[in-house]
């Protein structure tokens, strides 16, 4: 099973990992945990060069893609394989939210490489922690030095919003929606709802 969890920066989704990997876990299955932009020693390498070096958009989205494709290589597809449980710190939905609806990409040009890296695999579920954005910003206001998307205005993350919920009616079956402005308990309780129904 490869589950994704997308968000606006500062939605919350990272607070959860843990006990995600725990639900899984208590039920016998072996789970591998892993992030993206990174999972893999160069796709942490091309992490802190997009996430801090300044670039063409198209560079952005290439980048992005280029760490997927090592990650579904050396990760994601070998712990498929082997029946593990793959738990992402985003995927896919994050170039489209980011790169064409936070930058103006042109979603045409992503399908493009969707197709080409992972044409044949899809995320089964995928939990999207939605906020208002202002939400988000007070939260990020606390965090640590903000990356370059997380230094983004106000009117980026919106848009950055805006796609996600978009996908998310666009693909209802497989992106599930968490109202992220909750307690950590009540969000847990919405997470082992959908989970519950899942597996
Ligand atoms: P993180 O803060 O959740 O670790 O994600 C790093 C940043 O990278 C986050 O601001 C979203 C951004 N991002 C994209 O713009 N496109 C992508 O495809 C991915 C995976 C992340």
């Amino acid at each position: 099973m490869f589950i994704t969890l997308e968000g606006v920066d500062g939605a919350g989704k990272s607070s959860h990992l843990d006990w995600l990997a725990d639900w899984f876990r208590v039920r016998g299955r072996s789970v591998r945990m892993t992030r993206e932009p990174g999972g893999t020693p160069v796709g942490e390498k091309l992490r802190e060069i997009v996430l801090h070096d300044p670039m063409h958009l198209e560079t952005e989205a290439l980048v992005m893609f280029a760490a997927r494709r090592e990650h579904l290589a050396q990760v994601i597809r070998p712990a498929l394989a082997a029946g593990e449980v793959v738990i992402s710190d985003r995927f896919t939905d994050a170039s489209f939210a980011y790169q064409c609806g936070g930058r103006g990409l042109d979603p045409a040009r992503l399908e493009v490489l969707e197709q080409w890296v992972h044409g044949d695999l899809q995320p089964d579920l995928t939990l999207l922690f939605d906020v208002p954005t202002e939400i988000a910003a007070a939260r990020l206001a606390n965090a640590r030095a903000p990356d370059r998307f997380e230094r983004e205005r106000a009117d980026f993350h919106a848009r950055v919003r805006h796609a996600y919920l978009h996908r998310a009616e666009r693909f209802p079956e497989r992106i599930r929606v968490l109202d992220g402005s909750r307690t950590l308990d009540e969000v847990r309780e919405q997470l082992a709802a959908i989970l519950g129904a899942r597996t």
